[in-house]
């Protein structure tokens, strides 16, 4: 009988999921393990994103309730094509929230309540973050030669830097020079 492990950053998968790839066992479990981190978070992202959707408040309520509606929905638009590169490679990826909660580098936010700017701020430092993490992978990619990932990841770090931008714009106070 095959023994199939229930670890989900397995690099080799069980004989029926064992796409085949001319690329190296070494840079599948490498890919394997960068893009299961990056769809963690970006599911942890999307999550805390829509969570300031539903509870944010204030005299700009329907600016940053929209806005973020936007990012979140971005966000998760994202997570389907990580994962289906994951098995593009010959991995396998996420399979439970409990997983994503394993892997998720992104701290949650289970606040009571947020100010409106401290939701803005934060959602941006996550972004850099992210954008930070995907930089990383990149590298990887490079290295490896994995030019499918490589160019994913540049469409998800511009759209990711799009979002920091917009969250750093709608956060500065009004009618100062401060950021
Ligand atoms: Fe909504």
């Amino acid at each position: 009988m095959t023994k199939v492990s229930k670890f989900p950053m397995r690099a080799k998968a069980a004989p029926p999921l064992d796409t085949p790839t001319d690329l190296s066992t070494k840079a599948v479990t490498q890919m394997t393990q960068a893009l299961n981190a990056l769809l963690a978070d970006t599911y942890a992202l999307h999550f805390k994103t829509k969570n300031f959707h539903w509870h944010v408040s204030g005299r700009h309520f329907r600016d940053y309730h929209l806005m973020l509606d936007e990012q979140s929905d971005a966000i998760f638009a994202t997570t389907d094509q990580l994962a289906e590169r994951v098995r593009k490679l010959g991995g396998t990826t996420v399979r439970s929230i409990g997983q994503i909660g394993k892997l998720q580098t992104i701290k949650d936010n289970n606040e009571s309540y947020v100010p409106p700017r401290e939701m803005l701020r934060e959602l941006m430092e996550d972004n850099k973050h992210v954008a930070a993490a995907m930089r990383k992978a990149h590298k990887l990619c490079d290295d490896h030669e994995d030019s499918g990932t490589a160019s994913l990841l540049e469409v998800f770090i511009d759209e990711t830097e799009r979002r920091t931008w917009f969250l750093f714009e709608a956060s500065r106070q009004e009618g100062g020079n401060e950021a």
